[in-house]
């Protein structure tokens, strides 16, 4: 199976039009409205007056509650040049950017399944300023239209809209929310196609390729460390965890510079197990399936810099991917070896299927050389985090209370379930050997928590979080503005975290 290009960017044509809701030929008018009775003005008085009240009356009719999520397709049997009218719940006041995009997520869903291919809609509401309602909107409207199609005979077919107008004036505040919503829904979609894509096409190579291709399109700097180059610079963690396949390890950098002066060096590091068998403690039927997403985290990491890359911000920002695939065989690394990473320190190995903190060790001390102020980190680590918070969440652990603090912010903002855990001393015990500096399981009790402890020993005194998003890469059934399957998580928070941290 050869490897495809992954990561085009959303092929839906994005425009603005002069034209009126009550006047613009479309396969389908899209319409926000609000829960209750009131607050019917503009567009949505000006289409019901068109239809001779007919909108209200079909809402009615239907007990249309106004919740976001909830839509409604209304034929318009003639009355207007619109074919049909699609209705989505959205509080008129008090609807942030989540909202916004998932409103505008669910309708697009719901045009797509009436067969709709031109779509418009009236300038987006609420309260947030200009240009984040636009980028909340178009957000929606990509993401909600992603399709994995993947390896059917039937590839090719487009089910989805091909065109999204908004009837008004083009602004420059609007220009912009557009452009922003394209770069952060280019990102995701990176980080979906390549979650998506299996381990026989995605492997260090692979990924190595496409991160090149991603940088050299939107002119990053990349360098990447093949296997000799990491085993000369003591980076043994990586080798160790990749020598059992015939895929050969990487570590990749990648660099935003911004245009301006740089307020710091923020570094994004991603675990990238292309496939994760567990090595001689080979997974079981059952644990082994989705384990060609344990490479989410890098993926994450390559739609944050694809995302960074469309954006204005002033900070330097290191895309950092330790890649390998975990396997069995005459080559592979066993337990009790002990190896050493690139800073020195010696891990013990009780379980070959502790591997991602193995590839992170090395790629934080790495990062934290290079010369970053401060690392985030992003890992489908542990079985134990989807224990404790469910499999869509998001554990943070850090070094840095604040820091914490302002990445469950972002990550919440993104409308995501980020939650600080805590990464008590008392537990690192459990990680103790009594042949090397540590070993890499801590047995089953705390599982997250002693997986963040080995991490902590590798961070070099830099401000350091650490998200483990096991689990939270695939979504088994739809969401709003989430197809089921790669989730993309992580790249909005990601964004988010820098620009607020531009606004300080
Ligand atoms: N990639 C897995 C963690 C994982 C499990 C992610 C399920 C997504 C879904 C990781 O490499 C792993 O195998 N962790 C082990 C660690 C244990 C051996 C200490 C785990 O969590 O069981
Ligand atoms: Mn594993
Ligand atoms: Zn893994």
């Amino acid at each position: 199976m050869p490897a495809r290009t992954t990561g085009q960017p959303p092929t839906i044509k994005l425009a603005f039009s002069s034209d009126s809701p009550t006047s613009a030929t479309l396969d389908a008018l899209v319409l926000a409205v609000p829960p209750g009775d009131d607050a019917w003005q503009g567009s949505l008085a000006d289409v019901d007056s068109a239809l001779d009240g007919a909108l209200r009356q079909a809402l009615n009719d239907a007990s249309f509650d106004g919740k976001v999520g909830s839509t409604l397709t209304i034929p318009t049997l003639g009355r207007l040049p619109a074919k049909r009218i699609v209705v989505t719940g959205l509080p008129a006041t008090g609807a942030g950017t989540v909202d916004t995009r998932r409103a505008y997520g669910a309708a697009v869903a719901a045009a797509a399944k009436a067969g709709a291919k031109n779509v418009a809609a009236p300038a987006p509401g609420g309260p947030d300023d200009e240009v984040a309602r636009y980028r909340a909107a178009v957000e929606g409207v990509l993401l909600a239209s992603y399709d994995f199609r993947g390896y059917k005979a039937s590839r090719g077919e487009d089910s989805g809209i091909d065109s999204w107008t908004f009837l008004t004036a083009e602004t420059d505040a609007a220009r912009k929310g557009v452009a922003e919503g394209f770069a952060v829904a280019s990102g995701i979609y990176l980080a979906r196609d390549l979650v998506a894509e299996p381990g026989q096409t995605i492997y260090p190579e692979t990924l190595a390729a496409a991160a090149k291709q991603m940088a050299t399109d939107n002119e990053l700097d990349y360098r990447e460390y093949d296997e000799k180059q990491l085993a000369e610079m003591g980076a043994n963690a990586i080798v160790d965890v990749g020598k059992g396949s015939v895929h050969p390890p990487r570590l990749l950098h990648l660099t935003y510079t911004p245009t301006g002066e740089s307020k710091g060096t923020i570094a994004f590091v991603g675990k990238g197990i292309t496939f994760d068998t567990g090595g001689m403690n080979l997974k079981p039927t059952g644990g082994i399936e989705t384990m060609k997403t344990d490479m989410a985290g890098s993926a994450a990491v390559l739609g944050a810099m694809r995302a960074v890359a469309g954006l204005d911000l002033p900070f330097t920002v290191y895309g950092i991917i330790a890649s390998a695939e975990n396997m069995p065989s005459g080559t592979a690394f066993r337990p009790g070896d002990v190896l050493t990473a690139l800073n020195g320190k010696t891990i013990e190995i009780i379980s070959t299927d502790a591997e991602g903190r193995l590839v992170l060790a090395d790629a934080l001390v790495y990062a934290a050389r290079e010369g970053a102020d401060e690392m985030i980190d992003l890992a489908t680590l542990t079985g134990a985090k989807m224990i404790a918070l469910g499999a869509e969440s998001v554990a943070v652990f850090s070094n840095d209370d604040d820091f914490a603090a302002r990445v469950v912010e972002a990550g919440t903002e993104a409308g995501d379930l980020f939650w600080h855990m805590p990464l008590w001393d008392a537990l690192k015990k459990q990680i103790k050997s009594d042949i090397a500096d540590m070993k890499n399981s801590g047995g089953r009790g705390g599982g997250a928590i002693t997986a963040a402890l080995l991490l902590a020993e590798f961070t070099e005194g830099k401000p350091w979080v650490h998200l483990d998003i096991a689990g939270a890469a695939w979504a088994d059934s739809a969401r709003d503005d989430t197809p089921k399957g790669p989730t993309g998580i992580g790249v909005r928070a990601l964004v988010n975290y820098l620009e607020a941290k531009a606004r300080q």
